[in-house]
């Protein structure tokens, strides 16, 4: 049986997207250029357009209160690193990754001050570690536009250790998804100690995107407290 993966979003636009930006220099429109990188990596790119304005907004309005320092992870075009910029995070406290050459390229050129990587989210602790940025304070939230629905379970296994083990206790992993339901499996959740909570829906996106938030379970956080007070 084909299993359903509907992150691939359809080629209208929202109108937020519409309004989006150019990518740079070359003042191509940015949906064009994520369609084309969609073209070339259908799985790695996961939408057929960057999202909406509406869905950016409830992403980062998903951040712990007074949060500075921040990881994106598949940040496309920028329309989440944008809503991240407005929300108050300084450029110099967000480390933006993204595997796809093109839109590094653009990103890099779009957001100067940031450190933006060109890697891979299965490697974020030794990114993290080599690329100079200060984490010695803690991450206080990782925001993701990856595709994680479409993954299959040991990418997303591996995606998630990587993240949580830059996290700090209480900071979230904030996520979209296209699916009904949230797109790491309740047996993975269970398995890494993590909770979820679904925080919202962004109508306007399309199609319609839910937001997740994944922490770590407060029974695991006890347990490594007592485990650390033992030692
Ligand atoms: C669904 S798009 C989201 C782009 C943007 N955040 C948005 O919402 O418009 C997923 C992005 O994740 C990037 N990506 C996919 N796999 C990745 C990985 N393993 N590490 C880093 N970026 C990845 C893709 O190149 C793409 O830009």
């Amino acid at each position: 049986m084909r299993r359903f993966v509907p992150d691939l979003a359809p080629a209208r636009m929202s109108d937020d997207s519409k309004r989006s930006n150019t990518t740079g220099k070359s003042e191509t429109p940015a949906a064009w250029t994520f369609f084309r990188q969609w073209l070339k990596n259908p799985r790695a790119m996961a939408a057929l357009a960057p999202s909406s304005r509406q869905l950016a907004r409830q992403m980062v309005a998903q951040l712990p209160a007074g949060a500075q320092r921040v990881i994106e992870l598949g940040a496309g075009t920028g329309v989440f690193t944008r809503a991240l910029l407005e929300h108050g995070i300084a450029q110099r406290e967000l480390l933006v990754l993204e595997l796809n050459a093109e839109l590094y390229g653009l990103l890099r050129e779009q957001f100067p001050q940031s450190q933006v990587v060109n890697g891979d989210a299965c490697d974020l602790d030794k990114i993290v570690k080599t690329s100079g940025f200060d984490a010695s304070s803690g991450i206080d939230a990782v925001v993701s536009g990856l595709g994680l629905l479409a993954m299959p379970r040991s990418l997303q296994k591996k995606i998630l250790k990587a993240v949580f083990s830059v996290l700090g206790p209480e900071s979230p992993l904030i996520q979209f998804t296209y699916g009904p339901i949230s797109p790491v499996p309740r047996d993975l959740l269970n398995e890494l100690g993590l909770s979820m909570r679904r925080a919202g829906i962004a109508w306007k996106n399309v199609p319609p995107a839910t937001v997740y938030v994944y922490t770590r379970s407060r029974s695991t956080s006890v347990r490594a407290v007592r485990v650390g007070d033992a030692a």
